[in-house]
């Protein structure tokens, strides 16, 4: 039995440390491997949420929400657009940092509203199950 939030926040935690570590990172091989751990990790984040976690948040607390998320992962995807085309340019730092803040207010939103309502809306069964799904989906994901 999994905690969807659990998974969730670290994977939150991965990625802001990531982007910490790339706002300060110089040009070169490493730089490049940290984008592309990122790049690769927000994707599968944000893909399990889409399919799994925002429908049932449509459910539960209507179509805003989502469509709000929906916008902000869209503008994370174009944050780390821009990183990759910028990874061996000055004023790389300042687009992480960017990403870094929208991020943190998109995550933010989730671990303390969004999740949370989510929650208690559903049963603990319910609750378990997307956990499950969420750890499995993860599982999958990683393995490419
Ligand atoms: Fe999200
Ligand atoms: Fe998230």
């Amino acid at each position: 039995m999994n905690d969807p939030m659990t998974i969730l926040k670290d994977d939150h935690r991965e990625a802001k440390e990531l982007l910490k570590k790339l706002g300060e990172s110089k040009p070169g091989k490493q730089r490049q491997a940290m984008v592309d751990k990122l790049s690769n990790a927000l994707a599968l984040h944000m893909q399990i949420e889409e399919k799994l976690v925002y429908p049932l948040v449509e459910k539960v607390e209507g179509s805003e929400v989502r469509h709000e998320a929906d916008i902000e992962h869209d503008l994370s995807r174009d944050g780390v657009a821009t990183m990759r085309e910028m990874v061996s340019m000055p004023g790389f730092g300042a687009a992480a940092e960017a990403l870094l803040g929208g991020l943190t207010h998109h995550i933010r939103e989730e671990e303390n509203e969004v999740f949370p309502k989510l929650k208690k809306k559903l049963t603990r069964a319910e609750w378990l199950e997307l956990g499950d799904e969420v750890a499995a989906a993860k599982k999958a994901g990683s393995k490419k």
